[in-house]
C-alpha cells in the first residue's frame, strides 16, 4: 500500500472484521499513512477518521490517538459499531509497535520484505 520502507500491521477483531495500517515515518512523524479494510461500512470511516488524525503527527501523538477521537471525527458511531473505532486504533498501536521494534533492529532494513520493494 505505501512503497518499500513503510511499516504495516493487520489485526482481526472479534466481530471478524480485519484492518491492516501502513505507515511512513520521516523524523519521527507519520508523513504517508493508509489502510486496508476488511468489514463493515463503519470500519472502513474509521480508518479513513484515523489515517486523517495521524498524518502530520509525531509517533507519540499518534500513539495518544484513542477511539474516542475516531468516533469524534465522525461525528459519533451508533453504539453497536464503536468496536470499529477501536479496531482501528488496535491496528494503529500494533503498526507502532513495529516501527519501535524494526527501529531497535536496524539490520532488518538491510532485507527488502518477502514479496519485494514497493
Ligand atoms: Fe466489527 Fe466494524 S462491525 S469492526
Amino acid at each position: 500500500m505505501l512503497p518499500f520502507p513503510a511499516h504495516s500491521a493487520a489485526v482481526r477483531g472479534r466481530c471478524g472484521d480485519s484492518m491492516e495500517v501502513f505507515l511512513r515515518v520521516e523524523n519521527n512523524v507519520i508523513v504517508a499513512a493508509r489502510f486496508l479494510p476488511h468489514g463493515c461500512l463503519h470500519t472502513t470511516a474509521c480508518g479513513s477518521a484515523l489515517t486523517s488524525l495521524i498524518v502530520g503527527a509525531t509517533l507519540e501523538q499518534a500513539g495518544d490517538v484513542g477511539p474516542k477521537q475516531v468516533e469524534a471525527v465522525l461525528g459519533g458511531l451508533p453504539v453497536e459499531h464503536r468496536h470499529c473505532a477501536a479496531l482501528a486504533v488496535t491496528a494503529l498501536r500494533a503498526v507502532l509497535i513495529n516501527h519501535y521494534q524494526e527501529r531497535r533492529s536496524p539490520w532488518k532494513k538491510l532485507y527488502p520484505p518477502p514479496d519485494g520493494p514497493g
